[in-house]
């Protein structure tokens, strides 16, 4: 298989961005965009298709089994998980940039703490134990599988960084809290949802398509809606 990668570079956050071609070959059809990166960068003598020597790309990885978020960015117009984008269904020109709703650090790393700072500022955290609520378990543990990468805020038309609305990233381990807080901290947990999630949400959903980790926004956003919104109790056993 040979595939051309388009890769947008850039040294340094102040350094135009530009884009280099690389030819890239493998005979393994398991191979993905997070294994041809870390094949170019360990060999380290690859040529792009002007001649040019091809620096080290920066990029972030961890777990190379779609299960840590870190290798988030877009590949062929649309934000994926590089270890999770097999060459083989990506095409003859496989383009690979880094998510554009973040501050740019270098080539395909992102800065991405904005993410952690909206879930600190929502007051995201459970201020004493609580118990498992067995009425809610499908919730809780389908919010638990968010991998923090950001896909969504990158399709998400109501984000911008410094922005009053979180986003699905922010709202899915909201959700999670909603669904066991104590009755002292529910105040303020369903307050933090109604300003940062609710009323800056269009519910267009297009997240939901575009999550890597397949959560089923819909149900999650349609459950702390009630609860936070509505006042019905989630979970609650049908008679
Ligand atoms: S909700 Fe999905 S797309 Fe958004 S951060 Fe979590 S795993 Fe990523
Ligand atoms: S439903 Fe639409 S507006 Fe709400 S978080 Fe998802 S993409 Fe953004
Ligand atoms: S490296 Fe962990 S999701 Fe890709």
């Amino acid at each position: 298989m040979k595939v051309i990668l388009e890769i947008l570079r850039r040294e340094s956050r102040e350094k135009a961005p530009y884009v280099q071609k690389i030819i890239y070959e493998t005979d393994d059809e398991n191979e993905t965009v997070a294994t041809a990166l870390n094949h170019i960068n360990n060999r380290g003598d690859y040529k792009d298709t002007d001649n040019n020597p091809v620096t080290h790309i920066h990029w972030e990885c961890s777990c190379m089994q779609e299960k840590c978020g870190a290798c988030a960015m877009i590949i062929n117009s649309k934000p994926r998980l590089a270890c999770g984008s097999k060459l083989k269904d990506m095409g003859e020109t496989v383009k690979i940039q880094p998510l554009k709703k973040f501050p740019a650090v270098a080539d395909l790393t992102v800065d991405r703490s904005i993410m952690l700072e909206n879930i600190k500022t929502a007051g995201l955290w459970f201020e004493e134990s609580t118990k498992a609520d067995e009425t809610v378990g499908d919730i809780s543990y389908e919010a638990s599988r968010c991998l923090q990468c950001g896909c969504c805020l990158e399709v998400c038309p109501n984000f911008y960084t410094g922005g009053e609305f979180f986003g699905m990233s922010a709202a899915v381990p909201l959700t999670r809290i909603i669904s066991a807080v104590t009755e002292k901290q529910k105040k303020d947990v369903y307050k933090a949802y109604k300003k940062h999630i609710y009323e800056g949400c269009g519910k267009s959903l297009a997240c939901h398509d575009i999550c890597p980790a397949n959560i089923d926004i819909e149900k999650l956003l349609v459950n702390s809606n009630g609860a936070a919104v509505w006042k019905r109790h989630i979970g609650k056993k049908k008679k």
